[in-house]
């Protein structure tokens, strides 16, 4: 498994090379005439990726060759404030010509545990299988200032090594129930690429990078693509404390 931290002078900067990479990756796809899928988190993190997307590239990009997943939802309907799905409708689909069905949203209005069963069903159907589990083309994760990512809490790094793809989490904070991949789907991912900015993520990033061995109980830790490559991109307040000697400057 190959790592490469990448720091960047804002989250604009930031944001503009992912987008570039990502509509590179959709359009070499397209060229061979393959589908792209591509799971997609939430939180606020990705609301600037998101509009650069829809903003800068929503004429250049083949978006009928994507398939659009989440790694997580929270339980709420798709108009809630709190939907991830909704947040990437506003910032990204409403912009781009995208047929729905290429869209598969998590149903956070559906009992939890039935939506977490049906939504594992729509990821195997749509997706590549390897060891036994789907396998996303690329799959954008942010993590927690807790060094939680997608769903997976700490205290929940069972979540880790379940062999369902879907299962129910509970913020421990607020108590609300989300649905999640589990961490087998996620490392099973070809690309992984973690999105981290702002000073307050500098702690977790630190010590997640500099120092594995002493922050394995933080899910982001254990996050690992048993085939392909794993990219942080980081902007340089979320940096700022990790070790710099081995930062590749972009
Ligand atoms: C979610 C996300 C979650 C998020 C982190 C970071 O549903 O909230 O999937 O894992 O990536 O909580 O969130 P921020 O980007 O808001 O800091």
């Amino acid at each position: 498994m190959k790592t490469d931290i990448k720091i960047f002078k804002t989250p604009s900067d930031l944001a503009e090379k992912l987008a570039l990479d990502i509509v590179m990756r959709i359009n070499d796809s397209a060229k061979k005439g393959k589908i792209l899928t591509i799971a997609l988190s939430g939180g606020s993190t990705p609301e600037l990726l998101f509009s650069k997307l829809g903003d800068n590239f929503s004429k250049s990009a083949r978006w009928e060759f994507v398939h659009f997943f989440w790694v997580d939802e929270r339980c709420v309907p798709p108009d809630n404030t709190e939907s991830n799905y909704r947040m990437a409708y506003e910032k990204l689909f409403r912009k781009i010509d995208i047929p729905l069905c290429n869209l598969h949203r998590i149903k956070g209005e559906r009992i939890p545990e039935k939506e977490a069963f049906g939504y594992s069903e729509e990821i195997s159907e749509f997706t590549g299988s390897r060891r036994g589990f789907p396998v996303f083309d690329v799959l954008l994760l942010g993590v927690g200032e807790d060094g939680h990512t997608a769903s997976i809490f700490p205290g929940n790094l069972e979540l880790l090594a379940s062999n369902k793809i879907c299962e129910v989490a509970v913020h421990p904070v607020s108590g609300q129930k989300r649905i999640t991949v589990t961490g087998k789907v996620i490392n099973n991912a070809k690309l992984i690429y973690f999105l981290v900015t702002g000073k307050a993520k500098s702690g977790i990033i630190s010590r997640i990078l500099n120092d594995p061995q002493s922050s394995q109980s933080f899910p982001a830790s254990h996050i690992a693509s048993v085939s392909g490559t794993v990219y942080w991109y980081l902007d340089e307040e979320a940096g700022r404390l990790y070790n710099m000697k081995s930062v590749v400057k972009d």
